[in-house]
C-alpha cells in the first residue's frame, strides 16, 4: 500500500513509518516540524519507498503529494505533550479540526483507508476506572488542556461523520501514555522528565503527593496495535495502552533505581485538571485485534534510558 502519514516526523509517527516500511508499504510523510524533527527520520534518507514532505496539514493539500495511488492515510499530526499543546493551543485545535478534515477528504477522494490517533485524554479526569471505550468522559471544555482534549474529541466525531456520510473505511485509536526512544527530552511528559532528571542527578519532580496513577506502553507495542487496528474492520474507538498501572511516586523510585541515580524526589503542586487515574481497559483490543503489550516496563525503560543517556550530560 502507499500510505500518507501526517505527523510522521514525531515520536510515534517515526516508529510507525519504520513499521510500515518493514511490512513492505510505501510511505509519504507530511509534517510541518512543529514538534517533530527530521532527525527522527534521518535513517530513512536513502530508502526508495520513503518520502518526506514538509507541510502543514491544516493548509490545502493540492499539488503537495506527487501523483500515484493513495491506499491509506494515517493522521497522527498533533502536538501531543502538555508542554507542546499549552504552548500551541490554537495550532492544536486547528490540526485536530481542519487538519483532520483535510486528511479525511484526502482519504475520501483517494478511496483510501483512514486512521486517526486519538487519545485517552478524551476521557478527561475519568469517573470510570479503568477506562473503557463506551465511557464518554469527564472533560473540562474550557480548561487549559481543553485545546487538546476537545480537538481530539472533534477529530473522532469528524471521523465518524466521514464514515457514516461517505463510507470512508475509518479507524480511531485512543492511545494511552506511550514512551520510548525519540521522545523529546524536554516535552514535559513524565518519562523523559524523570529520565532527564535522574541522568543529570537532579531531583525528580513529583506533582501532588504522587498517588496519581499512570500506565506506560512501550512504543513498539503501541505501533503494533496501530498496525493491527488499521487492518481491522472496527469503526468505533479502540483503546491502545498498557494496563499495568502504578503511582507516579513508585514510578519515580523505579527510574532512580534503574538509572542508579543519586537523585532525590521533590514535590510540587498538582497542575490544573491533572487526571487522578489513567488505566486503559484493553479487552476490546485483545478481543478484536488479538493485541496486548508484550514489552515489560523495565525492559522498555532500559532501552529508553540508553537513548537519553546519549543526549543528557552526565552529572559533574
Ligand atoms: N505519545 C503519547 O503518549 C500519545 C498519547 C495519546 C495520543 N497520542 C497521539 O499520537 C500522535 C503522535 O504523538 P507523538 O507523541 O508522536 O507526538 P509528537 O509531537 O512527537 O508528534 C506529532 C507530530 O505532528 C506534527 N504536526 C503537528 N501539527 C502539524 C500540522 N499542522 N501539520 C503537519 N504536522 C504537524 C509535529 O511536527 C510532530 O512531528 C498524536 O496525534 C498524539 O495526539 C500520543
Amino acid at each position: 500500500m502507499r500510505i500518507i502519514v501526517s505527523g510522521g516526523a514525531g515520536f510515534i509517527g517515526s516508529h510507525m513509518c519504520d513499521r510500515l516500511l518493514s511490512e513492505g508499504h510505501t510511505v509519504v510523510v507530511l509534517d510541518n516540524l512543529l514538534t517533530g524533527s527530521t532527525e527522527n527520520l534521518a535513517h530513512l534518507g536513502s530508502t526508495k519507498a520513503f518520502q518526506f514532505i514538509e507541510h502543514d496539514v491544516t493548509l490545502p493539500l493540492e499539488g503537495k503529494i506527487p501523483g500515484g495511488p493513495i491506499d491509506g492515510v494515517l493522521h497522527m499530526a498533533s502536538a501531543a505533550s502538555p508542554k507542546d499543546y499549552l504552548e500551541h493551543p490554537i495550532e492544536t485545535l486547528d490540526v485536530g479540526s481542519v487538519g483532520t478534515r483535510n486528511m479525511l477528504e484526502l482519504a475520501r477522494a483517494s478511496k483510501a483507508r483512514f486512521l486517526v490517533t486519538s487519545t485517552s485524554e478524551c476521557y478527561g479526569d475519568p469517573h470510570v476506572h479503568p477506562q473503557v471505550e463506551t465511557y464518554w468522559g469527564n472533560v473540562n471544555p474550557v480548561g487549559p488542556r481543553s485545546c487538546y482534549d476537545e480537538s481530539k474529541r472533534f477529530a473522532e466525531a469528524m471521523t465518524m461523520a466521514y464514515h457514516r456520510t461517505h463510507g470512508v473505511r475509518t479507524n480511531i485509536a485512543r492511545i494511552f501514555n506511550t514512551y520510548g526512544p525519540k521522545m523529546q527530552l524536554n516535552d514535559g511528559r513524565v518519562v523523559p522528565a524523570f529520565l532527564d532528571q535522574a541522568l543529570r542527578g537532579e531531583p525528580l519532580t513529583v506533582f501532588g503527593d504522587g498517588s496519581q496513577t499512570r500506565s506506560f506502553c512501550y512504543v513498539s507495542d503501541l505501533v503494533d496495535g496501530l498496525y493491527r487496528l488499521m487492518m481491522s474492520d472496527e469503526r468505533y474507538p479502540v483503546n491502545l495502552g498498557n494496563p499495568a498501572e502504578m503511582t507516579i511516586l513508585h514510578f519515580a523510585e523505579q527510574i532512580i533505581a534503574l538509572t542508579k541515580s543519586p537523585s532525590q524526589i521533590v514535590r510540587r503542586p498538582l497542575p490544573e485538571d491533572d487526571p487522578r487515574q489513567r488505566k486503559p481497559d484493553i479487552s476490546k483490543a485483545k478481543r478484536i485485534l488479538g493485541w496486548e503489550p508484550v514489552v515489560a516496563l523495565e525492559q522498555g525503560l532500559k532501552v529508553t534510558a540508553e537513548y537519553f543517556r546519549k543526549k543528557v550530560p552526565a552529572p559533574t
